[in-house]
């Protein structure tokens, strides 16, 4: 470990030793539906509070959150963190195979903390097609004071949620999946629920104010259903200086490349002449470009922006070799210092290597996406609460799949798709992406260094050139077309976590998995006990409870 972080550990440990408990932030949130046209189009949208996107959650690394989410829409809803870890704490996560779904009229609390955790993340519903509808917003977490930031405060904080957008119902979208067919391509792409224009072609007024001279910081997250994304502010360069949970080498970028499900944090300087500039969001790999904007504003500007755009990158080897480029800032303070010294994540021993390969197939003429030959369907019961209350027999089998892909023509199955992973363990999983579209993979519950991705199949022989010494720690990666991606972690997080295409559709039609990680001690110190106010269905409505972990 280096001085610095020996340091920060030192303090850390002081921290913990004077703060009693850590603040409790309480919100209580309504879900509701209303109708917005972001795209001209009037919609069905889910709205948080009456809001589009949701309200923004502002908290500080271990703050207790306490939402109390009314569901005032007519079927069942859910949210989920994405990118929080709930440590020890699968509980709060909000996926369909770990919490019952909030009943239309009911309520459930969430209470959850991003324990040692800093940086910028979003929420999101996680039911159905939701997500197509709205329901998301951002989560910031600051880090506490006395623990340093590798940059100075910025002026001011903007939040850019940006994502591709459809103007068709989400029931439709999951109509339409149902029957076995795609969603097909978005309408748009919006910047904080917004396309930018209105039909005329006149710019929506100024998203972001700034003043000359000033620095200030984006949180970018990519909260969209299936398109990668280009960010970029005309005129001005990108630092990056965050990205899913963890500060990075500060290295300074025209655009950035933001798939499914990633965030990252970028220091804008205001250098430029006083005026009015475009921040651009665009489609990548795609034939058809896709654009929103969001005008820039400096203090006193008059004049419109240049009408134009930035140029966005072209190609699979650009987007390539801007992810080679990042790099953990080794030196700056994690919220915590890393467990298992996994600062030397290269020297720790693989105990298994998992490939998981992404297919796309037919079943019975319906298309459906899979993960090594099975194709994961949700159950009444949540894999979760079937396994803790010892009832998972009826309700699903772990290890469906192997560690290694079936041959690309086996015949797919779909069943619910578990499987465990030995707690504490450091475990190689490649993604191999065999298809022909972009895929972005995302765990829950825990954060993991991607070392290394290429084209072609992964070998053995490409172990030889992972970075084992700074890849970012992140939650959510991307696998380029007919290629692969190896990440590594450690399995130290008990619970029930969720593997997803982030691709919304291949993740409804069955492309995730929940892993599960049981310490074998039943220990409290490992897990908590499911809350008090758990929702209960299914098959354990009336079971009484196990024995508590102590
Ligand atoms: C968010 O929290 C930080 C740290 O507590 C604070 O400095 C900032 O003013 C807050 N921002 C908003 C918009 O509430
Ligand atoms: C629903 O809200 C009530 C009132 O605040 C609260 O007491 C109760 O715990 C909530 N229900 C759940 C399941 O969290
Ligand atoms: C890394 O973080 C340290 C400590 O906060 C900071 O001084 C340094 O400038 C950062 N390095 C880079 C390359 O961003
Ligand atoms: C890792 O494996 C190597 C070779 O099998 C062995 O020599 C070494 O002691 C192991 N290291 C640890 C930390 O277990
Ligand atoms: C779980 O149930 C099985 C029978 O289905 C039983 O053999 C086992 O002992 C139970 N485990 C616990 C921890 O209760």
């Amino acid at each position: 470990m280096s001085r610095a972080a020996a340091v920060v550990l030192s303090v850390v440990a002081v921290l913990a030793l004077v703060s009693a408990e850590d603040p409790y932030l309480y919100f209580t949130w309504e879900v509701t539906y209303g109708t917005i046209a972001p795209l001209g189009v009037p919609q069905r949208a889910i709205l948080i509070n009456g809001q589009f996107p949701g309200p923004e959650i502002n908290c500080t690394s271990n703050n207790n959150i306490v939402i109390n989410v009314y569901n005032y829409l007519d079927e069942p809803f859910l949210l989920s963190w994405n990118g929080i870890q709930h440590r020890k704490n699968s509980w709060q996560d909000g996926m369909q195979g770990t919490n019952c779904p909030i009943l239309p009229g009911q309520n459930f609390t969430y209470h959850w903390q991003p324990k040692d955790q800093i940086g910028s993340f979003f929420y999101f519903p996680s039911l159905g097609m939701h997500k197509a509808a709205g329901g998301f917003g951002s989560l910031r977490v600051h880090s506490r004071l006395l623990i340093p930031v590798p940059f100075d405060p910025p002026a001011d904080e903007f939040t850019a949620l940006i994502g591709d957008w459809y103007t068709k119902d989400h029931a439709v979208l999951a109509r339409l999946l149902e029957a076995g067919r795609s969603i097909g391509r978005p309408a748009g792409i919006l910047i904080n629920g917004k396309s930018g224009k209105d039909a005329a072609g006149k710019d929506d007024p100024p998203l972001f104010t700034v003043e000359a001279g000033k620095i200030y910081r984006f949180r970018v997250c990519n909260v969209g259903l299936k398109t990668s994304l280009n960010f970029r502010v005309q005129g001005h360069t990108l630092k990056l200086v965050e990205m899913d949970g963890s500060h990075t080498v500060q290295n300074t970028y025209d655009s950035l490349d933001v798939h499914v499900g990633q965030c990252y944090s970028v220091l804008v300087t205001a250098d430029q002449a006083v005026g009015d500039y475009y921040v651009v969001a665009s489609t990548r790999f795609v034939k058809q470009v896709q654009t929103a904007t969001a005008v820039l504003r400096y203090v006193g500007s008059t004049a419109p922006p240049s009408a134009v755009l930035p140029e966005a990158p072209s190609g699979w080897a650009w987007s390539l070799n801007q992810w080679r480029s990042f790099r953990w800032n080794l030196t700056a303070s994690a919220a915590r210092p890393n467990p298992q010294g996994s600062y030397h994540y290269g020297s720790i021993n693989i105990t298994r290597t998992i490939k998981l390969a992404n297919s796309r197939t037919r079943v019975d003429g319906k298309l459906r996406f899979a993960l090594n030959g099975v194709s994961h369907v949700n159950t009444d019961t949540p894999v979760k609460l079937a396994e803790y209350f010892n009832v998972s027999d009826g309700v699903f089998k772990y290890n469906l799949i192997g560690d290694v892909p079936p041959a690309a023509d086996a015949a797919v199955t779909i069943a619910p798709n578990i499987i465990t992973a030995e707690f504490r363990t450091f475990i190689e999983i490649v993604f191999e992406n065999p298809e022909k579209s972009i895929q972005s993979y995302h765990l829950d519950g825990y954060s993991f260094f991607p070392v290394g991705m290429g084209p072609g199949k992964w070998t053995p022989e490409s172990r030889k050139a992972y970075n084992l010494l700074d890849a970012v720690s992140r939650h959510t990666i991307q696998v380029y077309p007919r290629s692969w991606t190896a990440i590594m972690l450690t399995f130290d997080n008990a619970g029930m976590w969720n593997l997803r295409s982030e691709i919304w559709e291949r993740h409804y039609l069955g492309q995730q998995l929940y892993v599960s990680v049981l310490s074998p001690a039943r220990s409290l110190r490992d897990e908590y006990n499911m809350p008090d106010n758990a929702i209960r269905c299914g098959a354990v409505v009336s079971l009484p409870l196990p024995p508590s972990y102590v």
